[in-house]
């Protein structure tokens, strides 16, 4: 399992010192929207600047028709980062676009899909997609998989599930995780690092519980402990 820590502060600033503060541990960063509108390709430099064997994962959670995003797709691996993201309800056709045109770039990252966001619960995801949420994410899943993507973003309580329908090497990327049963904020489907294992997540993203402690290190630290 390996964790990715979401630099989602109002600043560049905070956030690069939040990436200072986690220095020489073995972290993957997570650049979110926010972050990237504002503060763009320089701010990614900064990350790579203060850590150059260090990985990022840019999470745009593109969405677009097939062309738009190939395109966006390309402009996003030039950028040099390990691991990006779409939005699978997409469509397969957009998925596949995007992969044949990424892998026949030089030094193509993971590329994983949105299932469904964390934030949903069962009634929230019905008004939105007309099916319960582990089935259509399922589904999104083996979408993805049959696009030939690397992986999904998922709830933990959907990893398992989705490597049966694809294949156990197809990555499952969890946020939702509060380590030490902190507060949920507007996750819904949350969990802790030990569940997370048990259901074979192979990232686990985590924002708040890290970024809003008095120590993030430390509770970084001790979520590495528990892998
Ligand atoms: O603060 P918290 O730990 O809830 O942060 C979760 C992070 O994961 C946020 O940056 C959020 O955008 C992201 N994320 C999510 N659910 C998804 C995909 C990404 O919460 N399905």
């Amino acid at each position: 399992m390996q964790l990715c820590v979401a630099l989602d502060l109002p600043s560049a600033a905070q956030n690069l010192a939040l990436v200072r503060s986690l220095h020489g541990l073995d972290v993957w960063m997570k650049v979110g929207l926010r972050a990237f509108i504002r503060d763009g390709k320089p701010f990614l430099e900064e990350i790579r600047a203060l850590n150059p064997s260090g990985k990022i994962f840019l999470d745009l959670k593109l969405h677009d028709i097939p062309n738009t995003m190939a395109d966006a797709a390309e402009a996003v691996v030039e950028m040099g980062v390990e691991m990006f993201n779409v939005h699978a309800s997409a469509g397969k056709e957009a998925m596949q676009m995007v992969m044949a045109r990424v892998s026949a770039l030089p030094n193509p990252p993971l590329v994983l899909a949105v299932t469904a966001l964390t934030s949903f619960d069962e009634t929230g995801f019905k008004a939105v997609y007309g099916e319960a949420v582990e089935a259509k994410a399922t589904q999104f899943a083996k979408d993805a998989f049959e696009s030939g993507l690397h992986g999904v973003v998922c709830s933990v309580y959907e990893s398992q599930k989705i490597k049966t329908f694809t294949c156990k090497d197809f990555l499952t990327l969890t946020p939702g995780i509060r380590p030490f049963g902190e507060e949920a904020g507007d996750q819904k489907r949350v969990a802790t690092v030990e569940v997370a294992k048990q259901e074979g997540s192979d990232f686990i993203v985590v924002g708040r519980p890290i970024y809003q402690a008095a120590n993030p290190r430390d509770v970084a630290e001790r979520i590495l402990e528990r892998f």
